[in-house]
Formats: structure tokens, sequence, C-alpha cells
């Protein structure tokens, strides 16, 4: 027999309660943690109010941190016949604390309650986000300066072009994840406001302090209209989709080019054993099906936002279920995004490089540029020179210098890999993750 916190006596048929659960009894164990800080600052808020008693406020808190540490160590479960996260923590207080438990509900709703959660574990994904990113970015970075000497073909429409090196290549992907995290910054800024408070969508006669609750849990600031609060549902999770599809795009794109620079006719990289896996039937097969899975997970990870849009997209002001829905797509969205940063990591740090790509005769044309350019040094009209070198390539007569000197800002000879650095070291700096953990940190203890 199902519990409900709305049941009036009345019984629900159990299919449609199958049906309306959905898989939030496995997604909301995501939401646990999340769930217990919230109700921690928002009883702390109601006895500031008077609503609970200076002497239940502690009680209350000491069991609310038992379950956020049941939470912690992943043991925390959903019982059956229970709908959500929210159900089963009240359900956990007032099985140990009777009447007391029922408290805690004053003044909010599931509504802001799934709002806070899902704000809050946002927030802490987030934070791994950014570490992750950071780590790949390092490897990159590291790999741009071991490499930097290492020439290989630039390509435009997949036919060899100028000459680029591996110093470029990857410090090019470093690069990328740069300005990803300058737009996962803007939503993680949208993220960290509290919505705490708005209850249904429409705030509460009680005197709520939601500056307390603001404060308690580390936000930055909070949603101040409670109708626009409510608004935030699958919006803050659309944006921060927006900026997974960002690294999304970076990592995909690494995948395709690491794909067809460890193909035999390209031959530029080589996977370790370790990362790559055989064949069925062909006995001498090593793939790269690790950076396939990338690319295709990444893809998938950029259908995201489009795939919340649609759920968002007819809906007017004010709560819906449909919201609930988003948590399907969103959350299992992060988990993919982080095991595909993990994998790229692993996999650019141990990638060999081959040295030797421009030995090869079939890629003298790519210096062609070089000579022109040496040509109008010298003196001659550029259209000139660009017709004279034509003209030596269509008949066999060029012959490259492979010497090449380039001297500006990002490119071969100068890549600026410090100044990336700074930059990516100044965005990380703005997400100030110190001031969220010492919030959490304050609360739980
Ligand atoms: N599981 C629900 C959700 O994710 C929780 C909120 C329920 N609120 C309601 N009014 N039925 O949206």
């Amino acid at each position: 027999m199902a519990e409900h916190l709305w049941d009036k006596g009345k019984t629900t048929n159990e299919d449609i309660v199958r049906f309306t659960v959905g898989r939030d009894r496995e997604l909301d164990l995501y939401l646990a943690k999340h769930d217990v800080l919230g109700s921690m600052a928002h009883i702390t808020m109601l006895e500031s109010i008077g609503l609970i008693g200076k002497d239940e406020l502690p009680v209350l808190l000491k069991e609310l941190k038992g379950i956020y540490e049941i939470a912690e160590k992943g043991e925390f479960v959903i019982e059956d016949g229970v709908e959500d996260v929210h159900s089963q923590v009240e359900l956990m207080l007032t099985r140990k604390l009777g009447d007391l438990g029922k408290k805690i509900h004053s003044g909010r709703s599931r509504n802001d309650q799934v709002l806070l959660d899902m704000k809050l574990y946002t927030r802490a994904e987030i934070k791994e986000l950014v570490h992750l990113c950071r780590q790949l970015f390092d490897v990159l970075i590291a790999q741009s300066e071991k490499y930097k000497n290492v020439l290989m073909p630039g390509y435009t429409h997949l036919q060899i072009a100028m000459p680029s090196s591996f110093g470029l290549w990857f410090g090019a992907y470093a690069e990328s994840l740069v300005d990803d995290m300058e737009l996962l910054l803007a939503a993680y800024n949208i993220t960290n406001r509290n919505p705490l408070g708005s209850a249904a969508g429409y705030g509460s006669s009680f005197p709520l302090n939601r500056q307390m609750t603001t404060d308690l849990l580390g936000f930055n600031s909070m949603d101040y209209n409670v109708v626009y609060a409510q608004m935030g549902r699958g919006k803050m999770e659309k944006t921060v989709a927006m900026a997974m599809a960002g690294i999304a795009a970076t990592i995909g794109k690494l995948a395709f080019d690491s794909c067809m620079f460890t193909c035999q006719n390209f031959a530029f990289m080589k996977l370790p054993d370790d990362c790559t896996t055989g064949s069925s039937i062909m006995p001498h097969k090593k793939n790269p099906d690790v950076f396939e899975l990338t690319r295709a997970k990444c893809n998938q990870i950029q259908t995201i936002p489009q795939q919340i849009m649609m759920i968002m997209s007819n809906l007017p002001v004010g709560y819906f279920r449909d919201l609930q829905q988003i948590k399907e797509i969103f959350i299992p969205a992060i988990d993919q995004l982080k095991d595909c940063l993990k994998m790229a990591t692993y996999i650019m740090d141990k990638v060999k490089i081959n040295e030797h790509i421009l030995d090869d005769p079939k890629y003298d044309f790519i210096f062609s540029v070089e000579e022109v350019n040496r040509l109008a040094t010298e003196g001659m009209p550029f259209r000139d020179a660009y017709k004279k070198v034509g003209l030596d390539c269509e008949n066999g007569r060029f012959t490259p210098n492979k010497d090449i000197k380039h001297t500006h800002e990002g490119s071969i000879g100068n890549l600026c890999n410090d100044r990336i650095q700074a930059l990516m070291d100044k965005t990380i700096g703005e997400f100030h993750f110190e001031k969220v953990e010492q919030a959490v940190e304050k609360l739980i203890k």
C-alpha cells in the first residue's frame, strides 16, 4: 500500500501511481543529501520565526544530519510505496520523532523543495564538471608544450593545407575548454540562486526569512519573485545543459579527430594497447571504440537542451508535473559527460604521437604558402609569388623548406599557452566554490 504525503484516505489506482512516479525513486537518490540540506536550512529559518521550538530544532537537525550521512554513504533508499525523496525524508523523521517530524513542511511545498534540490545538486555537479574539465585542460596543455615542435599537416576541406603542429592541436582543445568554462560559469550563476520560499510557486503567508536560507545554503542571491522562482524549474536545467553541450561539443570533436588521426591512413597518433578494443574475427584489430563512444555520447549530450525545451515549450506559468520528466534527461546526462571527460583525460595523457609525419612527401605541398611568403618578403608581389609557386607545384618543381618560422601570437612558434592558462585560472576562480563549501560545512556541522 502506497503512502502519500497528500493522502486523504482515498485509494489511488496503482497503475496511475506507477506511471506518475516514473523514475523518481531512482533519480531522486541523486537529490537525497541535497534534500536534507535544504530541510536543515528551512527548519533553522522556521525556528527563527517561531514556527519550530528552540528545543525542537536541535532534535530535528540531529535526525536530519543522520539521514545526510546515510545519503553520503550511498545507503539512502526510497522504500516501495514511497513516492519520492521528499516523502521519504519526512517519513524517516516522523517514524523517529512522531509529530515533530510533521512540522518541517510549514511554508514549503514539494514544488520549491524539488526546485531547491535540483539547484543544490546541479551546483555540486558543476563543481565536479569544472574539476574534470580542469584536469583535461592540464593534460592538453602539457601535451601541447611537450609536442610543440612536432609538425603535422593542417587541413581545410579535409585536403592538406598548411603546416600545423601537435602544440597547436592539443592547445586548441585546451583553449576551447576555456570558453566552455565561461558559459558554464554563467549557467552556474543562474543555478546559484535560492528558490526556497516560493513554496507552491506563490510564496507563503508565513513571514519566511528567505535571506536567511539563502545565506545558510551559501547561495549568491535568491530568485526573488516567487512566480519567477517556480519558472526556474527546467530553465536552470536547460541553461546548464547548454553549457554542458558546449563541453560535449569540444570533447566530441576531439574524439572525432582522434579517431581519424589514429586511422592507419593518417597514422598521426597511436592509442596505447590498454585503451583499444579488439575484433571477434580480425585478429590484428586494435580499435578506438573509446573515441567512437565518446563521440556518440557527446552528440547525445548536445540533444539535451532541445529535449528539455520540448518538454517546457508550451507550459504556461506555474508548476506542472511535466517538469518531473526533465530529471530523467538531465541527471543521467551529467553522469555521462563526467564519464566522457574522465576518458578523454586518461587517453589524451597516454596517446602516442608520430613525430615524423611530414617525412612523407605527400605532405610537401603544405609548405607552399611558406615559399610564397618567402618570395614576397624578398620583394616579389604576393600575387606573382602565388602564381610562381602554384606553377612549380603543378610542374613538379616545388621543393619544400620545412624549416618554418611562425612568430605571431597563437601560432606554431608562439602558442601563448601561458596566457591560455591564465584565462582558465581566472574563469575558474570566479566560481568561488569555497563560499558554498563553507556554508554547507557549517550547516551539517
Ligand atoms: N516529483 C515531483 C517533481 O519532480 C515533485 C513535485 C511534486 N509536486 C506536485 N505538485 N505534484 O516535479
